[in-house]
């Protein structure tokens, strides 16, 4: 068995954790809205044509926060579309993914559904072939109290209360060539600027996120963030990151390994951000939204596949990844590195939430259930709000294909509200690992529960037909020597109680 160590000191604190991170991402893609979380018909359907099985496995989740409408949809988006009588809204072609739109859901339906997930909308407006006027406007309609053009047909819509939404993100990916007008850094940063002002000017409790670019591969990386910021520091309170990661060619140590790359990505936006606060002589940080995160490459061929077979379908099956444990492996890995950088991540949001890669599949009139990647977000939202504490861990290290010092096992530590410390810890390695906890200023706990998530085979999932193939599990807590196993490939939930 391999040795690990992990000290925690209640001292050594990193920062509180903003609930925010264990966020989520709904767009109007593939499956996701249209038979994903909206079915009217379904025996489980509400009044409102939510999906009851949906919508008990999102509370289950807790997630704070729910971005929405896309993703590359939005850049093409009228939001008006999508709000007023349903007979009239319009059917439009959706240029993102060659689909057609219904708008049978909008800003109402959307806003009513968070509300019975328990989430607040982080909404993002379209900044790709629209601009600063229709983001006022729709600020205007959403958060006006009344009498104005805006919030009163709000109003005559059936919403007599502003919806409030407080967080937006100004665009999506917008440095990306795939992206309904798409921009340069400088193009970008001036119309974010002017949106950001007018709908600040607007309700001035919003928060907002300036679009980052789509991703640290991309050549308008770093200079992107830097121009976007000098731009709009004033006006803008956090930039986006999004990342997704894949194993397409079967190398299970070097995936697994890809955390390595989210520290270095998160921590350079970062130092991108701090520059621009130097170079500014601002006391204000700019914080960050890994807006877009996740495992993404099972369906990209599937994808192509039907692209060509059913062009402009609506509620087509897009994007829909089936998780092995594998990934889920990856997804703790990812929220123990969102945990360890909770002193500037503040927002973080899992992409997507329903069918479309996303925790939660379902068949349309049938069941609704949970992916490999579910477990890990649950346990990390439940058990991992508090403070994130400095997890110094001591353990071999290997390197891989594309990374080196990769350690065997790494965690995130977490002062809950409680009192109680969660260990979130994933042992990479193919052998298990004895780790022992030096939990020092902490004192004594009555109680250690380790809860762990294995399977023999990193390809398995989990099915409409065999749900829980792949669950966690409850394991007695320490061995005699006080020192915790934590299996080979596995994810570890370890509460140490008071
Ligand atoms: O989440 C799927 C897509 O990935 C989003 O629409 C886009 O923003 C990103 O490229």
């Amino acid at each position: 068995m391999k040795k690990a160590k992990l000290i925690l000191d209640r001292d050594y604190v990193i920062s509180p954790i903003d609930k925010r991170i264990y966020g989520a991402f709904v767009e109007h893609l593939g499956r996701c809205v249209y038979t994903g979380l909206y079915e009217p018909g379904h025996p489980t359907a509400d009044e409102e044509g939510f999906r009851g099985d949906v919508l008990e496995l999102v509370r289950a989740l807790d997630v704070p926060v729910v971005r929405y409408p896309g993703g590359n949809f939005v850049s093409g988006y009228r939001w008006e579309d999508g709000v007023g009588p349903r007979e009239l809204r319009p059917r439009r072609l959706d240029l993102a993914w060659k689909t057609t739109e219904p708008n049978e859901v909008g800003l109402h339906e959307f806003a009513s559904w968070a509300k019975k997930a328990n989430s607040s909308v982080l909404y993002s407006v379209n900044l790709g072939t629209r601009g600063p006027q229709d983001a006022q406007n729709l600020v205007e309609y959403a958060n006006h109290p009344a009498g104005s053009a805006w919030s009163d047909l709000r109003i005559k819509n059936g919403a007599k209360d502003p919806l409030d939404i407080r967080l937006w993100c100004l665009g999506n990916e917008m440095d990306g060539p795939w992206q309904m007008g798409s921009k340069t850094a400088q193009e970008y940063a001036r119309v974010a600027n002017e949106a950001a002002k007018m709908m600040k000017w607007t309700d001035d409790r919003i928060e907002l996120v300036a679009c980052g670019s789509s991703g640290p591969t991309m050549p308008t990386f770093g200079l992107w963030e830097r121009t976007v910021l000098s731009e709009c520091y004033d006006n803008v309170d956090y930039i986006s990151l999004h990342r997704y990661y894949g194993n397409p060619n079967g190398d299970s140590a070097d995936f697994l390994a890809s955390t390595m790359d989210l520290e270095a990505f998160i921590r350079t936006v970062a130092s991108i951000c701090d520059a621009v606060k130097g170079e500014k002589h601002k006391k204000k940080r700019i914080h960050l939204s890994l807006d877009e995160w996740n495992v993404w490459y099972h369906s990209h061929a599937q994808d192509q596949e039907l692209h060509k077979r059913a062009p402009w379908g609506t509620a087509l099956p897009l994007l829909e990844d089936v998780y092995n444990f594998e990934d889920a492996l990856l997804v703790g890995l990812i929220l123990i590195t969102i945990l360890r950088n909770a002193d500037r991540v503040k927002i973080a949001c899992m992409a997507q939430l329903v069918n479309v890669i996303a925790p939660i599949l379902t068949r349309p009139g049938g069941g609704a259930w949970r992916q490999t990647i579910y477990w890990p977000l649950k346990q990390a939202s439940e058990f991992g709000r508090g403070v994130s504490l400095l997890a110094k861990i001591e353990c071999e290290k290997t390197d891989t294909k594309h990374y080196t010092d990769v350690p065997t096992v790494d965690a995130a530590a977490v002062e809950n509200e409680s009192g109680d410390v969660t260990v979130f810890a994933v042992n990479r390695g193919a052998e298990d690992a004895a780790l022992a906890c030096d939990l020092r200023s902490f004192g004594a706990f009555r109680t250690v529960r380790h809860s762990v998530l294995h399977h023999d085979d990193p390809l398995a999932v989990n099915t409409e037909a065999d749900p829980d193939n792949v669950v966690p599990k409850e394991i007695p807590a320490a061995a005699e020597d006080g020192q915790i196993r934590l299996p080979a490939a596995s994810w570890n939930v370890i509460r140490f109680c008071r």
